[in-house]
């Protein structure tokens, strides 16, 4: 292994290769990749970086570990699920650290992503003694008709950096409760919190070769190993539409199972009769959460012409008392983000706007404060054909559009070929019913920008994906629905045996 030019950051939980089998992969001799900082591009710690050879025994131990994994009762799997939480739980600092330092979010987020990713793992362990199956009358009286549910197998994934604990135990958390045994290749720039996982995993007594993770600079190489192998019955993404389209391809030869969480571009609609302050203030949360970097940020604010003034005005004020600066540091809301590529296409995306005519109010040019920062930005008069309203921002940048009426707001908010988040601010119950239904998206926060938590189905709809992730339904993605047909039973017995 290469050496770090700066002295790594000492948390216990830093690994240093993959997790196969219950152990770490043997890293002399492999090549090592540096994981950086990005607020100051120094040098967390190094990982090796596994082979697509390492993803095949990964596969290989999670086929082993299959049969007794989901022999257990749900109650074995649910008691091991709860020891794994309560260890992330109360290593909740060591695992915010390490996030804050190898993600850039600020570390109040990124302690909320350690309760966050946690809350998977202790909902799915209750949810995991809830597989009911079912009886439907049969159409034939010698017949009885029965369904169970039953483990879908091995489970890849392949998971992003934005947050690097939550969407694994999101998708790890159900496959386990299920009875599936689990391989993850966590992406490249955020190892180390997926190997912390995997050290607590093993520290609560997750079988060998239940829970593997893989950390690679080899992506597309381990990936295809993931998508390809025909041990695994079903494949979890989480990353944007262009890669997840080349997945879902991939998978399609062995026909696995999918669930894709994809990218979106959420509208947020603000009508004349909204709460303002509200609206303001939910939009802060759902546009600057992880400075922008998530799949539901609001992408497009809409907002109704008679309140588009005082709108504005209110969400300047707010922006523009945004402390940018170091995840680590006590006063940042916004942090860096997770490279310089990343801020190069925000600003190129700002730039564009601004030559077709958007008006910029805040922010919008590159941080002095290093590569990897961009300041808050809003943008006013954008206008729906602009780049900056179609495609994914990724960044803490707010664009606003204007809308006359109601059916404006809903075609304007509908014309993408994503469907994940939407949200909308109005103080009338018809309208609230009305725009509800008529928004195609897989998730609609009403005077409301949290939404996500464990127990709701997380997911979207059209080019965002297929599946859902958390809840009831979260579940069902890791299960076979086993319909049992027991025949020959007989209705003529004698009428002396025949007493009821
Ligand atoms: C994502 O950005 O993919 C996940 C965001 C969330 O879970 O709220």
């Amino acid at each position: 292994m290469k050496c770090c030019r700066v002295k790594p950051v000492s948390n216990r939980l830093i690994k240093k290769s993959s997790y196969v089998n219950g152990d770490w992969i043997n890293y002399e001799g492999l090549n090592a990749f540096a994981v950086l900082n990005p607020a100051n591009q120094s040098c967390v710690a190094e990982v090796a970086s596994a082979s697509p050879a390492d993803a095949v025994l990964a596969v290989d131990a999670a086929d082993q570990a299959l049969p007794s994994w989901r022999a257990k009762t749900a109650k074995q799997r649910a008691e091991l699920l709860m020891v794994w939480f309560k260890l992330i739980v109360n290593n909740r600092d060591q695992l915010a650290e390490l996030l804050t330092a190898e993600q850039g979010k600020p570390l109040a987020e990124a302690k909320s992503e350690v309760d966050y990713a946690a809350s998977y793992i202790e909902w799915f362990a209750e949810e995991a003694k809830r597989v009911y199956g079912d009886t439907i009358p049969s159409p034939a009286n010698d017949k009885r008709v029965i369904v169970i549910k039953q483990a879908v197998g091995v489970v890849s994934a392949i998971t992003p950096w934005n947050f690097p604990l939550a969407m694994i135990t999101r998708k790890a958390a159900p496959a386990l409760a299920a009875g599936c045994t689990f391989v993850v290749k966590a992406s490249e720039e955020t190892p180390l919190s997926a190997l912390a996982l995997a050290e607590l995993a093993g520290e609560a007594g997750i079988p060998a070769g239940v829970f593997n993770v893989l950390v690679s600079e080899q992506s597309v190489e381990v990936g295809e190993v993931l998508v390809t192998d025909p041990r695994i019955g079903k494949f979890s993404f989480t990353g944007s539409t262009a890669v997840g389209k080349i997945l879902l391809k991939k998978t399609a030869d062995t026909v696995k199972k999918t669930s894709m969480e994809l990218g979106g571009n959420a509208p947020f609609i603000v009508f004349d009769d909204a709460d303002i302050d509200q609206a303001v203030a939910g939009l802060m949360l759902s546009k600057y959460r992880n400075a922008g970097q998530t799949c539901v940020c609001t992408n497009r604010v809409l907002v109704q012409a008679g309140i588009y003034d005082t709108f504005l005005e209110k969400l300047v004020l707010a922006v523009n008392k945004l402390e940018v600066g170091a995840g680590d540091a006590a006063q940042t809301d916004i942090g860096p983000l997770i490279n310089a590529k990343a801020v190069k296409t925000v600003n190129r995306k700002v730039e564009q706007a601004v030559e077709q005519g958007a008006k910029l109010l805040s922010g919008g040019s590159m941080s002095s404060l290093g590569e990897c920062f961009y300041p808050p930005s809003v943008l006013s008069e954008v206008e729906s054909h602009m780049a900056i309203a179609q495609e994914e921002i990724f960044g803490p940048v707010t664009a606003v559009l204007r809308f006359e009426t109601e059916g404006e707001a809903i075609a304007m908010a509908n014309a993408t070929r994503a469907g994940l988040a939407a949200y909308f601010y109005t103080q009338n119950l018809s309208r609230i019913w009305r725009v509800s239904e008529a928004l195609e998206y897989g998730m609609v926060g009403i005077n409301e920008a949290a939404i996500s938590n464990p127990a709701a189905p997380f997911g979207g709809v059209k080019e965002s994906g297929m599946g859902r992730e958390g809840s009831k339904y979260g579940l069902d993605d890791y299960l076979e629905i086993k319909y049992l047909c027991l025949g020959g039973i007989e209705q003529n017995i004698s009428s002396s045996e025949r007493q009821y």
